[in-house]
């Protein structure tokens, strides 16, 4: 089976060493997920896979065959930007951007792990809804690194999309 990339049908390579992040990259041309440490410790290189965040560098592109993945050029609808996109450029959320699409990604997948009671390391009760705070935000993105220093409007985009209720000021400090 194929792997569905962005909407497309894309085929597996014959080789079984490629990673989905140089399947991506190097062969399908989609460079805007980012090839940073090639280890799975900073996060540039998150794709999301039938709606679940992954590194792409630590993953196989044959172990996705028949899955579908969607990467930073598959948010858009048409010139329409994802809400989060739009969110980033309003707080100014990135300085290089080479992180960019990897804190995008990732943070849409957060959302839906939020969404699914999913809770992480600092939950304080497991049978509360959870609620989007500095804490949650800080430990749920900790997997991805901005070396520029852009994380406060990194915080204030995601917290505008997906906890807008939320004292951001707050939050960012
Ligand atoms: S390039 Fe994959 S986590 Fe850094
Ligand atoms: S904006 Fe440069 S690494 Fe994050």
């Amino acid at each position: 089976m194929p792997i569905t990339v962005n909407g497309s049908s894309v085929p597996l390579p014959d080789d079984p060493r490629v990673s989905l992040l140089d399947l991506l990259r190097e062969r399908l041309h989609l460079s805007g997920t980012k090839l940073g440490c090639n280890q799975g410790a900073c996060g540039a290189c998150t794709v999301l896979v039938d709606g679940e965040r992954i590194v792409s560098c630590l993953a196989l592109a044959v172990q996705y065959d028949g899955r579908s993945v969607t990467t930073i050029e598959g948010l858009a609808d048409g010139e329409t930007l994802h809400p989060l996109q739009a969110a980033f450029i309003a707080h100014d959320g990135f300085q290089c951007g080479y992180c960019t699409p990897g804190q995008i990604c990732s943070a849409i997948g957060m959302a839906a792990e939020l969404e699914r009671g999913m809770p992480s390391h600092v939950t304080a009760d497991l049978g509360a809804a959870i609620t989007l705070d500095r804490d949650e935000l800080r430990e749920r993105m900790s997997g991805n690194l901005c070396r520029c220093g852009a994380h406060n409007g990194i915080v204030d985009a995601i917290l505008d999309v997906y906890a807008p209720a939320a004292d951001d000021r707050a939050v960012a400090a």
